[in-house]
């Protein structure tokens, strides 16, 4: 049965970030201005990464490798006008609705908090009804509109969440 963790990002991770990036998310962000959002926030980047146990196992069950490892989601948070800020979040398709989200957007909240912050923000298409119904769900609460945020001409909502205690 595959297995499932979250776990901050590494350097290496970046390429599979991109791949989940461009596979989910409507943008027109390149690899390279994903990687400029990357590096300097790092520790804001955790992946969920899914491991096959069978993967590592061969020869009659007598080896046992490590399985494969899969990252099948990510968040990338951001600090924007002194505030912790959700840049990109994404879980491929076949692995949504399990709560992996959840999971990750928790889990980066903690780190902004730890870190001091005392609100998240983010921004949604206005036409993205399964986000915006998640982030409710977690609590973000609708700011503003900023009409023609994207690139295609679309409006954002600003959503965000006060995480002091
Ligand atoms: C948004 C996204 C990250 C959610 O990931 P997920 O792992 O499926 O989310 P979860 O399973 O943790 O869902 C948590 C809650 O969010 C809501 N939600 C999630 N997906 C939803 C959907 N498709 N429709 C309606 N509500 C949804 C639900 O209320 C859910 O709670 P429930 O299971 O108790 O009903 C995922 O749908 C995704 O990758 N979408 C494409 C990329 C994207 O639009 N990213 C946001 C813009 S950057």
């Amino acid at each position: 049965m595959d297995k499932l963790r979250i776990r901050k990002a590494e350097e290496a991770d970046l390429q599979d970030i991109v791949r989940l990036w461009k596979r989910n998310i409507r943008t027109i962000n390149t690899a390279s201005d994903i990687a400029d959002l990357f590096y300097p926030f790092k520790k804001y980047y955790l992946v969920a990464v899914c491991t096959d146990a069978d993967a590592g196992t061969a020869n009659n069950g007598r080896f046992k490798g490590r399985g494969r490892e899969r990252i099948i989601g990510f968040v990338g948070g951001a600090i924007r006008k002194g505030q912790g800020h959700i840049s990109g979040i994404a879980v491929d398709r076949e692995y949504r609705k399990n709560g992996i989200g959840n999971q990750l957007l928790n889990m980066v909240g903690v780190e902004f908090l730890t870190d001091g912050f005392k609100q998240i923000t983010l921004e949604a298409r206005k036409s993205n009804r399964n986000a915006i119904r998640f982030y409710k769900k977690n609590g973000y609460k609708k700011s503003y509109d900023i009409k023609g945020y994207y690139a295609d001409g679309e409006d954002a909502i600003v959503y965000e969440k006060k995480i002091r205690i």
